[in-house]
């Protein structure tokens, strides 16, 4: 193998955790029916490390900000917790979640079989006005999967050449999807949808002492080319989080305006590497009200490395 191919190899599936560890990305199995735009599956092994060191341990985690909700699901399947709640404002993402956890989500998955993505059934799928609840999942899933970053906010633009010249197809996994789905479909009795705001979802549930709180916010930077709703109060998002009586774990872009507010409502705030679209090493920041789990860092086992269709970089940040 060429040199520069290997070292670019290295990179797409590694990213490197700062206090001196290395996640492996490729070991992190990919839960989400979602290709998510600042999806957080590079960051799966350091959430199961810091719900592990919760004493005692939650039995339900929530996921205010959920998106694609690759951690929540993975703490349910992996049966690190026993409940999740996901919270989404996004009427297009929370149809999704909608029709797999309370509806029909096994036709969802079947339809995503039986769908053939010529460019023609492509466009035309996306041109369809929205009948109905299923229908709006099932474009969302479509546009989802054809669209650069798997950004479904306006404006973003279709997939052009996508990935070996395969053209808007290049990520269609259809069983890989229906897989997803089915998985999730099975657990659903443990899974709670809820179609709203994340900060107001934390201020009614703060005083849950068994509830842990993974918090993924659009960010200060970005976000608003990202997604439909890409702005929030970060200070009442903040203040909201003091109020946990469990425990929570935020991650935001390493901005000078985060730190001072970690800073000032007397949270921990550490820099964890990660790589963005193009493969670069860039920090986000973990703020929480106790990081020292982070610092006792050790690799993730090779065990569960699978093949992974979607890589995680695409969709990261
Ligand atoms: C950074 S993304 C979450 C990504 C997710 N952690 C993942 O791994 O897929 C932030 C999400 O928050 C959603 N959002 C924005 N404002 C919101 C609000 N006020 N309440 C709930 N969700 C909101 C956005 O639509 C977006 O899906």
């Amino acid at each position: 193998m060429p040199k520069t191919t290997k070292s670019r190899n290295l990179m797409a599936s590694t990213a490197i955790v700062q206090l001196g560890e290395v996640v492996n990305v490729a070991a992190v199995v990919h839960r989400s029916p979602f290709r998510y735009p600042g999806g957080k599956t590079w960051l799966v092994p350091r959430v199961r490390q810091w719900l592990k060191s919760l004493k005692p341990a939650p039995r339900e985690l929530a996921e205010p900000f959920a998106g694609g909700a690759i951690v929540s699901l993975s703490a349910l399947l992996e049966e690190i917790v026993q409940q999740i709640t996901m919270v989404e404002k996004d009427e297009d993402v929370a149809a999704v979640w909608d029709v797999i956890i309370y509806g029909e989500g096994s036709r969802l998955a079947n339809d995503i079989v039986a769908f053939n993505p010529t460019d023609e059934n492509i466009k035309n799928q996306l041109k369809l006005p929205i009948a109905d609840r299923y229908q709006r999942a099932f474009t969302t899933i479509v546009r989802n999967r054809v669209q650069r970053g798997g950004i479904i906010a306006a404006g973003a633009s279709l997939l052009n050449k996508g990935e070996n010249k395969k053209g808007m197809r290049s990520r269609w996994y259809p069983e890989t999807l229906k897989k997803r789905i089915n998985a999730i479909i099975e657990k659903r009795r443990q899974i709670a949808f809820i179609q709203g705001d994340g900060i107001d979802f934390i201020r009614y549930n703060a005083h849950r002492a068994d509830t842990a709180f993974f918090i993924d916010p659009p960010y200060t930077q970005a976000a608003r080319r990202l997604y439909t709703f890409g702005e929030i109060d970060h200070r009442k998002l903040f203040k909201a989080a003091m109020k946990i009586k469990g425990d929570f774990l935020m991650t935001y872009d390493a901005t000078e305006e985060i730190q001072k507010l970690a800073k000032e409502f007397g949270f921990q705030s550490e820099p964890v590497a990660m790589k963005n679209t193009h493969h670069e090493i860039m920090n986000d920041l973990v703020v929480g009200k106790n990081l020292a789990w982070l610092k006792s860092a050790t690799e993730e086992p090779q065990s569960e490395r699978a093949a992974q269709p979607d890589s995680p970089a695409v969709t990261s940040p």
